[in-house]
Order: C-alpha cells, then structure tokens, then sequence
C-alpha cells in the first residue's frame, strides 16, 4: 500500500492541487489530519547532509503516530557493496516506507524498482519534488488562487531545485523563468517535461540567460546555492553566475511588492546578498517552516492511498 514520490509527476495536478489545498486547511487548524501513519515504521537513509528535510520529516513521522529511525549508510551493508537491489528487497520486508537523499537519481530509481514500500526522494543530484511542493504551497499561502497569475523568477545554477521547479511549474499551471548561464542550465529532460505539463495545465516556462529579463516585473524571485552539495567550486562557473546574484539592483526591476525566496541553507554574498536575504529572512524561514507543513500532508496521501 501506498505510493512512491521520486519526482513531482508521480503526481497529476488535480492530485498536487489538492494537497496543496489541503496544507493550507492542516496549517490553518480547519481540518484534522489525526494520526494517519500509526503502527508504521519508516527509515530515513541520507548520504548527504540535511537540515530542514531530515528534521521536518521527522517531526512530521512522530506528530502522523509513526515510527521513525535515520540509517547511516557507513553503517549499512551497501557501505561494502551490497546490491542496492538487496537492500531495497531486505528493507521492504521490514519498513513501511522510505525517505531516501542521495547524490545519484538514477540510484534512487533503481531502489525503487525494487522496493515493494513507498520510496519518497528527499533529495538527489537531478530533483528535490518536496522542496519545490513546500515552495508551491508557500506562495499558495501568499496569494491564493492567484498563484497561477504571478511571475516567478528562478536565478542561479540549473540544479537540482531549478530542474523541479520547472516540473513544479508545468503541474500546478504557473507563470515561471528561468535565467541560469548558458553553461549551467537545467537539465533538459526536466524541461520537457516542465513544458509538457505546462500545455495541459495553461503554465508558462521561459528560459534565458538574462537575469533581469527573467526579474523584469517578477512577483517572485528565487535562488539557491551555485555549488550544490558535492560538487567542486569551479572558478569558471563562479564567474559566469556572478550577474545571476540576487540583489538590490537586480530586485529594483522587479515588482515593487516582490517577495524573495531560498530554499536554504543559503551561501551569502554568492547566489543572495546578505542585506536582500535579511530583508526577506521572515519570508524565507516561513518557506522553512512549511516544510514540515508539507511534508505531513504529503505522508498522509501517499500512505493511504492503494
Ligand atoms: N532545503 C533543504 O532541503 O534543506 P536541507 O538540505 O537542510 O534538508
Ligand atoms: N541544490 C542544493 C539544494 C540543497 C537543499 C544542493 O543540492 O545542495
């Protein structure tokens, strides 16, 4: 029982509108969500370090009534070379589901082939479908159904984040550019698949390579760091993104009612200033704390559904 969330798609949009909805409605104490995963039993598996995710989830497991624990691979048999298709076979027998950050996406989706539990991505190197969810719902709590009117603004790195909200975009049927230099933009499979959705749902993808025509009016700008977890600091790519920094000058052609967003942690004075990212630090640690919001309605629905 139950479902696997690898990437926003394993979710249609009337499914992603409603959770949305219903984070909302949980957050806003107008309905229950009660203890929907007691007697359950679920692992957290993170190669990489985690803050919001690791914790949010936890929280999350504990307030739903389920059980959870966080295994270190160092301590795991795959350390010294077990299949990942044994340790997914072996797990299923024991858990209820499982949370999963790793470098390679690939890997995650061959765990869950394999794993007869729900398999949720907490992070990989191509997509992060519960950061971009959270991040949805915190401009729904924003502005509402005019959510899908708004311009949002991705600057930065085409990683991992951009990658989903491209997807992110194409589902929920939003207005949203992107401006990565042309060296490190998105990955393309991402994008089509961001533009696919987008011409069933009415969204709107636009890439470019100029900063401020993706900021030009925005109602949103977003950024995340240019060196994810991993990956070497390369000189070269430093300099190409030193123009796709968010700040001042740059938000000065944007709305004046603009919001600025990060899904943390943030490297100041690289992808963000330290002043913009002060100024909008209320803004941002709500976009934090919606992770948990988020993560306990998602649980709900992948759980109980056949
Ligand atoms: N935004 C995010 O996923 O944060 P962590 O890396 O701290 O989990
Ligand atoms: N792109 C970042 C996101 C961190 C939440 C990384 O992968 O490190």
């Amino acid at each position: 029982m139950g479902r696997d969330f690898i990437d926003l798609w394993n979710l249609d949009p009337e499914e992603a509108w409603y959770i949305v909805r219903r984070i909302a409605k949980v957050k806003g104490g107008e309905e229950e969500i009660g203890r929907p995963l007691e007697g359950k039993n679920i692992a957290l598996l993170f190669t990489k370090p985690s803050t919001r995710t690791r914790v949010s989830f936890e929280v999350a497991i504990n307030q739903l009534g389920g059980n959870c624990f966080f295994l270190q691979e160092n301590q795991l048999q795959l350390s010294r070379g077990e299949d990942v298709k044994d340790t997914s076979r072996t797990l299923s027998r024991y858990l209820d589901g499982i949370i999963i950050r790793t470098s390679s996406h690939s890997w995650l989706e061959e765990f869950a082939r394999w794993s007869s539990i729900p398999v949720i991505n907490a992070l990989t190197d191509k997509s992060h479908p519960c950061q971009i969810l959270s991040d949805v719902f915190t401009l729904y709590e924003k502005f509402g159904e005019e959510v899908k009117n708004i311009k949002i603004a991705y600057l930065g790195d085409g990683n991992n984040v951009c990658n989903t909200w491209l997807v992110g975009a194409g589902l929920f049927g939003l207005n949203l550019f992107v401006a990565t230099p042309e060296d490190y933009g998105p990955d393309s499979y991402y994008l089509q698949a961001g533009l696919d959705l987008s011409n069933f749902t009415g969204g709107n993808v636009y890439l470019t390579t100029n900063p401020e025509e993706a900021v030009r009016d925005a109602d949103v700008v977003y950024t995340d760091v240019w060196f994810s977890m991993g990956q070497e600091r390369d000189p070269e790519k430093l300099e190409s993104l030193r123009k796709f920094q968010v700040s001042d000058e740059l938000l000065s052609k944007a709305k004046e009612s603009v919001l600025v967003m990060h899904c943390l942690p943030a490297n100041k004075g690289e992808e963000i200033t330290e002043e913009v990212f002060e100024k909008f630090a209320d803004f941002i640690f709500t976009q934090a704390e919606n992770r948990l919001h988020t993560q306990k309605v998602l649980l709900e629905f992948l759980f109980t559904q056949r």
